[in-house]
């Protein structure tokens, strides 16, 4: 497989699970090129034109050094330019994949964001509440980004002659729609415990228990039932609004699944009774980026996990 063909196939396993659906994703696209076309020419310059065909404008090709048929890659949680160098160390190594954006990636991190309104209205939040609350946090995020020197894990990546892509809300979406199939699968008077224990099943998460980062109940203690369960913290960018628990409680939502969470936004799930079950960051990362990545062993393509990337092969490799 070449860059572009590993890079579309992660989009397209993206769009496969997003909770959107295609045909939602395929509308929210067309709606971009009409804007786009009514642009005047000065403003079509500066315009991201990937948006136009790739939703997930934190997943990205950051750098094509060399345009070659892959056969071995290096894929982390962050890649840093402490990880280009071990990629030259190693050698052989084709293709690097990032998670957490990087380059332009990182600087549109905000832009996925919109899909945590639609998440949280596939779980009954009405959508102009979800819309109003998310609007304020997406500036916030977008503000935030500025202090990032988003190039400098790029640069190293052109110095030393390395492709490099970025794949983040691609393979979150993957990771969110697994769990919501785990999830839904159980009845609604489970109780905390429960949910615990069935997080524990996945690999992931036993190994990441192992090291002290298993999923953990940050509000509600374990005695207490689940009620509706709602992933609403796995996929989306970054942390929404705190200010939307309050509506989630009233929406019917009894428990959130998420990866990881401030201390502000747990202090407002409490106000709202709202347990909240913390799956775990690298762990709840490294469950989207191995379903992807069996994709790419299952066409005979050679992985070295790294930074943090917890490797479990659902395929035979
Ligand atoms: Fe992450």
């Amino acid at each position: 497989m070449k860059i572009q063909e590993i890079y579309k196939l992660a989009i397209n396993k993206g769009i496969e699970a997003d909770f959107r659906g295609k045909k939602a994703i395929e509308k929210i696209l067309k709606r971009k090129r009409e804007k786009y076309e009514k642009l005047p020419e000065e403003e079509k310059r500066d315009f991201d034109i990937e948006a136009l065909e790739n939703p997930y404008l934190d997943s990205r090709i950051l750098n094509i050094a060399k345009d070659k048929e892959i056969k071995k890659v290096l894929v982390g949680i962050d890649i840093e330019p402490a990880e280009i160098l071990m990629a030259k160390e190693i050698g052989g190594v084709d293709l690097i994949i990032s998670h957490h954006p990087l380059g332009k990636g990182l600087a549109h991190l905000s832009d996925v964001m919109e899909l945590q309104c639609d998440v949280l209205n596939y779980y009954g939040v009405p959508i102009n509440v979800a819309e109003g609350l998310m609007k304020e946090r997406i500036s916030e995020v977008a503000r935030g980004m500025n202090r990032y020197n988003h190039q400098r894990t790029v640069d190293a990546a052109k110095i030393l002659e390395f492709n490099l892509i970025c794949l983040h809300t691609a393979t979150d979406n993957l990771s969110a729609k697994f769990l919501k199939e785990k999830i839904e699968k159980e009845d609604s008077l489970m109780r905390l415990e429960d949910l615990i224990n069935l997080l524990r099943e996945i690999p992931e998460y036993q190994e990441a228990t192992q090291i002290g980062a298993g999923p953990k109940i940050y509000v509600g203690d374990k005695e207490r039932r689940c009620g509706k369960i709602a992933v609403t913290e796995v996929t989306g960018g970054t942390e929404g609004s705190p200010k939307i628990y309050e509506k989630m409680a009233i929406a019917g939502i009894g428990t959130i699944i998420g990866m990881h969470m401030e201390e502000e936004h747990k202090k407002e799930a409490e106000a709202a009774n709202v347990n909240v079950v913390i799956a775990g960051h690298i762990s709840s990362d490294s469950l989207g980026i191995n379903l992807f990545l069996d994709e790419l062993a299952k066409r005979g393509i050679e992985i070295i996990p790294c930074s943090g990337l917890i490797r479990v092969p659902r395929v035979k490799q």
